[in-house]
């Protein structure tokens, strides 16, 4: 096969790493700019290299003309959560989506597999749109925790060191450090309301400070520069004291003057007609 026709096969592999990536993050920002938590925390993908294609089709003697059915992981897509019970909800707002077809499940988390591997792997059937038309492809997503993707990061690096013979002394740290971000998984887990509370509250704030400063803006355009100066003074002056209740309090006001400023603008508008 020329590089020419590898590199056609791929690039709407790409698009479609790409566009999950997209995709994903966003789900992330909709949770955030509605006080929510989000199960989501970070999003990586790449597309399988032409050398690791060629190992894997080897590996399980897969024919040149079955490669895009039978090698399922040539679009990956890495959701990272904070807490294990995140996955489930990512593995759930992927099931609902209609842009993805899931094919498969693998829970490696109630079966580790023997390397001490800990993941939730879908396959899922994906469209992208080409010069040539339409494309079904396949993509793998592995959800996972930031303890357990630091931990398959580790090993996988030594794997590549060892050329897949990682020595027993080695296996052996590898199985206590596995054993370690199991119980690291489960201590975050026990704080998780806790945290979950304090991501929203800070997160809550972002937001608010957000909405002030629109209505801030809105107002100065519409109404008295120096009654504006004054509200942004005040704003500063609350903001200064970290009081989310005084903070939530002055936003509430400030949207009914903005509304009031908004009536009489409207009103304004109508007497002109
Ligand atoms: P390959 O392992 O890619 O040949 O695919 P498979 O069809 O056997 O699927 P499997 O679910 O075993 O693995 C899919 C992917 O999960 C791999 O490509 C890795 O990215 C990851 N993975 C699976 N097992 C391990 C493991 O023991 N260690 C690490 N670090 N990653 C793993
Ligand atoms: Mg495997």
């Amino acid at each position: 096969m020329e590089i020419q026709l590898w590199r056609s096969i791929l690039d709407p592999y790409d698009l479609a790493v790409k566009e999950l990536i997209v995709k994903f993050e966003h789900i992330r920002k909709e949770h955030r700019d509605n006080d929510m938590y989000s199960p989501i925390e970070q999003v990586s993908g790449r597309v399988k290299s032409v050398a690791s294609i060629l190992e894997k089709m080897q590996r399980k003697s897969i024919p040149m003309d079955q490669m895009e059915e039978l090698v399922e992981d040539i679009a990956g897509v890495r959701v990272i959560c904070q807490f294990e019970e995140d996955i489930e909800a990512v593995a759930e707002l992927i099931r609902r989506r209609h842009d993805l077809r899931v094919k498969s499940e693998k829970d490696y988390l109630s079966h580790i597999k023997e390397s001490g591997y800990r993941s939730y792997h879908m396959i899922a059937y994906y469209k992208v749109e080409t010069l040539e038309g339409t494309k079904e492809l396949q993509v793998e997503i592995q959800i996972r925790t930031m303890a357990m993707n630091f931990w398959a990061t580790v090993e996988h690096s030594l794997q590549y060191k060892y050329k897949g013979d990682i020595p027993p002394h080695v296996t052996d740290r590898l199985s206590n450090a596995a054993d370690a971000i199991i119980s690291l998984d489960h201590e975050m887990s026990s704080v998780r309301s806790e945290i979950m509370d304090a991501q929203v509250s800070s997160q809550m704030q972002v937001n608010l400070v957000r909405d002030i400063l629109g209505d801030i803006e809105q107002l100065y355009r519409l109404s008295n520069k120096r009654e504006v100066m004054k509200i942004q003074d005040e704003f500063l002056r609350i903001f200064r004291t970290k009081d989310i209740l005084k903070l939530e309090r002055f936003q509430r006001e400030l949207d009914i003057i903005a509304e009031g400023y908004r009536a009489q603008e409207i009103d304004h508008e109508t007497d002109l007609c």
